[in-house]
């Protein structure tokens, strides 16, 4: 099952409801809402007050993407806030099996993240207790970047891993994705996809987000 995550850090924030009505109206079960701290990566973004906004007007699971510091200090805040997931990045976690395990007795899926220089490797040791991996296929920090083809290589690397080692975990996919290459995203293996500029940069984001899943879908026939 495919999923495709509209990332509201490309939504017109003036017009955020609106937005996310539009991608729900299109099938959109899971939007993916991405937090910094401007010393991770070199932006700052939204945090609890959005988040507890957009709780009030949307059944849709909440993924929130961790590109903060401190992760420890405020997964907890942003589960209470109404997160249904929370990705953190390995790059900041030195207790990343007792983080994963914090996200979950706090009620949510617990994620990893790595960015595009951190190898698939240095998560063997968590692989039986992460609800789903995020593979970055650009540098984390903005919104409309080019994507970055090596992260194709990681995701392989991951499923064929899980996959030995039959375990469940997902893989989510993040930075890039659009028209051409959602479908080659989901032939390597990335369930869970998340496009921002290719779903709310079009003019009409509910119709670009139908069109991604249908080109997604096409990837996912050609591997069967
Ligand atoms: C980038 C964020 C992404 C971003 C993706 O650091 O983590 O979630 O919103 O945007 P696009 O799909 O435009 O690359
Ligand atoms: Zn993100």
């Amino acid at each position: 099952m495919i999923e495709i995550l509209p990332s509201l850090l490309s939504a017109d924030f003036a017009r955020l409801g609106a937005h996310i009505a539009d991608v729900e109206a299109a099938g959109a079960s899971m939007l993916h809402f991405d937090v910094m701290d401007g010393h991770f990566v070199p932006n700052l973004t939204i945090g609890t007050p959005v988040l507890q906004a957009i709780r009030k007007i949307t059944r849709a699971h909440i993924d929130v993407h961790l590109m903060i510091t401190n992760p420890d200090q405020f997964a907890p805040i942003f589960i209470e806030a109404g997160a249904d997931s929370v990705s953190v990045h390995q790059e900041v976690c030195p207790h990343l099996d007792r983080t994963l395990r914090m996200i979950q007795s706090e009620g949510a899926l617990a994620g990893v993240v790595l960015n595009p220089a951190t190898p698939v490797a240095t998560l063997d040791e968590v692989l039986d207790l992460a609800d789903f991996v995020l593979i970055m296929s650009v540098n984390p920090g903005f919104g409309g970047q080019k994507f970055l083809p090596n992260s194709l290589n990681k995701v392989r690397q991951l499923a064929e891993h899980r996959d030995r080692l039959g375990l469940k975990f997902k893989i989510e996919i993040d930075g890039g994705i659009g028209p051409a290459t959602a479908a080659d995203a989901v032939r390597a293996g990335a369930q869970w996809l998340v496009a921002g500029n290719s779903i709310f940069g079009a003019p009409d984001p509910g119709a670009a987000l139908v069109a991604l899943r249908e080109t997604a879908q096409m990837g996912l026939q050609q591997i069967a």
